[in-house]
């Protein structure tokens, strides 16, 4: 079975806004968009990639967040056209990230132009946790995607399970007695102390671990940093991959799993952008294999 992470793509343009007709949180996004993030994050390296990770004829694409920059409707729409170019939502498995639901109209946008990628309807009270974590299992796999994407005050990019979202992952992450399916966690936020400044960080991320150390995954997938970070922890492995728009790192991982005797066997290849080539393509970065005992 083979799987593809995807992460970060920020694939909106904003060059149709006015900062002026903008509102609080957003004016900021949106100077940070003119200023750096137009320049940094490309639709032509995301079209590249997007090909070159079709071309590895995936069962299931996992996409960790952020798709926009600002969570206007307008991005939306654009996102929900590169969400169907990766793959029916059986195919295509998404969390949100701080980036989507990032104003207080952001998840009604995201219910209106997602709906097919997104856990039920549009929650009454607006609560971004609801029908997370998400469970689909295919073949022995078994994926769970977890919602932290609260919207917050200008200047953080906080993220946040909540309590009653954290009861019912432990509830998912557990396995029954001779349940020997591989579990793979996607969150947009890294639950790793020390990888994000305190602004970006996920505020319940001890009581995630905690979770985690009761019944952990398999592997945990993860994005938000825009960077390409491999761990092994205790009982689990997790990946961090680079934003899949950026001129300077843009990468995607090819996860292969295979059921042995013993258990998953995994194996885990970093794709990486070579800016240096004359011209553009993705190349073998790294690779790791490991087995997953049931
Ligand atoms: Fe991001
Ligand atoms: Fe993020």
């Amino acid at each position: 079975m083979r799987l593809i992470h995807i992460t970060d793509p920020h694939l909106s343009s904003l060059a149709g806004q006015s900062f002026w007709n903008l509102r609080g949180k957003r004016r900021s996004g949106y100077l940070s968009w003119y200023r750096n993030r137009q320049f940094v994050h490309r639709r032509e390296i995301l079209d590249l990639l997007t090909e070159s990770a079709a071309a590895c004829e995936p069962d299931r694409v996992l996409v960790t967040g952020d798709l926009v920059h600002i969570g206007l409707d307008s991005e939306m729409i654009e996102a929900a056209n590169w969400l169907r170019q990766l793959g029916p939502p059986e195919k295509v498995m998404f969390v949100p990230g701080n980036h989507d639901n990032y104003a207080l109209d952001s998840l009604s946008s995201m219910h209106r132009h997602w709906a097919d990628y997104l856990p039920g309807h549009f929650p009454p009270g607006g609560d971004y946790t609801s029908g997370y974590p998400v469970v689909r299992e295919h073949n022995g796999l078994k994926l769970v995607g977890v919602n932290t994407a609260c919207v917050t005050r200008i200047f953080s990019a906080r993220g946040e399970l909540g309590e009653q979202q954290r009861q019912r992952l432990a509830v998912a992450l557990e396995k029954s007695d001779g349940d020997n399916c591989f579990e793979c966690l996607l969150i947009h936020h890294p639950p790793f102390p020390g990888m994000t400044r305190r602004r970006k960080s996920l505020r319940d991320a001890a009581k995630l671990l905690g979770i985690m150390g009761e019944s952990s995954p398999d592997l945990l997938l993860y994005g938000h940093i825009h960077l390409n970070r491999e761990n092994q922890h205790s009982g689990f492995r997790s990946f961090c991959t680079a934003s899949a728009s950026s001129v300077e790192n843009a990468s995607f991982r090819i996860i292969d799993l295979e059921k042995e005797q013993k258990g998953w066997r995994c194996r885990v290849r970093l794709m990486t952008l070579d800016a240096t080539a004359s011209t553009r393509s993705f190349s073998l970065a790294s690779e790791s294999s490991w087995l997953a005992s049931a």
